[in-house]
């Protein structure tokens, strides 16, 4: 009997493979986009193609489960093709689309259109959100049914004026998402409370870049993800904290962890490397929601991403043009900046910085968000089996930020002129060069597929049967 002879697609060689508990040097193979194999050179199958690694980290493509990519609706800002070119620059491998589109993604047809649009236009992976509001309870089957990652729930208003639905329908929402297993991303900012503020600053002229912050302080996001907190503890919903900003909101989450609710947490770059410092310099490029907040918050952060209280980093990647970011009068101003590109090299640098590993980098970039929306192993990890989704990093390159060369169609960001020590040289998706020798490669194009249907995310633990909206009617008396 003859055994066919199995021949890699791939072969990478003399690289060190960053995995969440360890460093070590190994080959990687790869074949039909999985990884074959993980080990010394010489074990490795022959292949049709071998890169050489040497000097260069392997880590698994970073998940970012926060962008905008603004398509359909705002070609100035952004499409899906050069946000997802941004990712692949990035080291970025699975993007998580934001639903504030025009038309914003609430119900299956709208859904329907963009999976028409990401599918073709996509580099890199991705998994698309539909807005959970007021209206969505008739929508929630149909919207997973046409494949969604998650839910979007805005508490508060930001760009694309997407209204906050009230606590009432928040409740019942939950109730009727979380058997369904899908977790719901919050924008925690409670818009009551910031719509007064904004409203008094602008009675009394306030134009200038601080006042932003000063009509979002701590305590609207801090209010925000404490409510959405016992309403997803009552339910049993998954929820998600997008853009933690604050020390503030760190109690809050820590707590709900503690009792036992399913509730993750991301912070973004901008709330560790910005701070109220920056306004002056930066004016309305900072501006974005939540607002970048005092210094004393960056540490506390930090802290909660080392000790596991935020789970993970994403860059609510919020493109918008050069006119739409530098006009005077900073209630004007859009809100958000472009961040998917720079994350990798930028938190490599922090976390080099602050004595942080490689390794929990990983957890933080790809592992935990893998796993908290029921993608791990496939996606972020480097496992025989896994996707080969992979980020080949150069961790010793001095570079420096310039928003010129960036690939986003938004040319400015707040950081232009930083400096990092760290570059992804190539990216590869399901085991395919999307960006190679810091070149896009043409074939990439339509390359990248929703996560959608890999997804398992078994029903969430049902709590206060009792209590439900189902109890309601069923006890009204006109029922007995
Ligand atoms: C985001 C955008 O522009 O879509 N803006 C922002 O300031 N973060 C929306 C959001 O995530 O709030
Ligand atoms: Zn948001």
């Amino acid at each position: 009997m003859t055994s066919e002879k199995i021949i890699a697609d791939l072969v990478i060689n003399g690289g060190v493979v960053v995995s969440p508990d360890a460093e070590y040097t190994a080959s990687i193979a790869i074949k039909d986009g999985k990884i074959l194999a993980i080990g010394e050179r010489e074990a490795m199958p022959e292949a049709r193609e071998i890169v050489d690694a040497s000097g260069l980290h392997i880590l698994p493509g970073a998940i970012d489960v926060h962008v905008h990519f603004r398509d359909p609706g705002y070609p100035q800002k952004e499409d899906f093709a050069s946000g997802t070119a941004a990712a692949a620059f990035g080291g970025v491998t699975t993007v998580f689309d934001m639903p504030n589109t025009l038309p914003q993604i609430a119900d299956a047809k709208a859904l329907a259109e963009k999976h028409e649009i990401a599918s073709a236009k996509a580099h890199v992976d991705y998994g698309l959100y539909a807005v959970l509001g007021e209206d969505s309870l008739a929508n929630i089957d149909a919207l997973i049914e046409g494949g969604i990652i998650g839910f979007k729930c805005y508490m508060g208003n930001t760009f694309g004026r997407i209204p906050s639905p009230t606590t009432g329908a928040m409740l019942e929402l939950f109730e009727l998402v979380a058997p369904t297993g899908k977790r719901i991303s919050l924008h925690a900012e409670t818009n009551s409370v910031m719509e007064r503020r904004e409203a008094r600053l602008r009675a009394m002229g306030k134009t200038e870049p601080l006042d932003h912050l000063a009509a979002r302080p701590a305590v609207v996001a801090t209010e925000a993800v404490s409510r959405a907190a016992i309403l997803a503890e009552w339910t049993g919903a998954r929820i998600h904290v997008l853009h933690i900003s604050s020390a503030a909101e760190l109690r809050p989450l820590a707590d709900a962890k503690a009792r036992g609710v399913d509730i993750t947490g991301e912070t973004c770059p901008q709330y560790l490397l910005l701070s109220t410092e920056d306004y002056a310099a930066k004016r309305g490029v900072i501006r974005v929601n939540p607002p970048v907040r005092e210094p004393e918050n960056q540490e506390p952060i930090w802290q909660a991403l080392v000790d596991g209280t935020i789970d993970m980093i994403a860059t609510d990647h919020a493109p918008h043009s050069i006119e739409e970011k530098t006009r005077e009068d900073i209630w004007t101003v859009d809100c958000g900046f472009p961040g998917v590109e720079t994350q990798m090299p930028l938190m490599l640098t922090e976390a080099k910085r602050r004595g942080a590993s490689l390794s929990d980098y990983v957890r933080w970039s790809a592992e935990n968000p893998a796993k908290r929306w029921g993608l791990f192993p496939k996606k972020g990890a480097l496992q025989v089996g896994s996707d080969a989704d992979i980020a080949i990093v150069d961790t010793n390159r001095s570079w420096t930020v310039d928003d010129q060369a960036l690939q986003s169609r938004a040319k400015i960001t707040p950081w232009d002129g930083m400096e990092a020590t760290a570059l992804p040289v190539h990216t590869l998706v399901r085991g395919r060069f999307v960006m190679k020798d810091r070149t896009l490669q043409d074939d990439a194009r339509g390359w990248g597929q929703s996560v959608h249907a890999i997804q398992e995310m078994p029903a969430a633990e049902p709590q206060n049967v009792d209590g439900t909206m189902a109890a309601v009617t069923r006890r009204s008396p006109i029922d007995d």
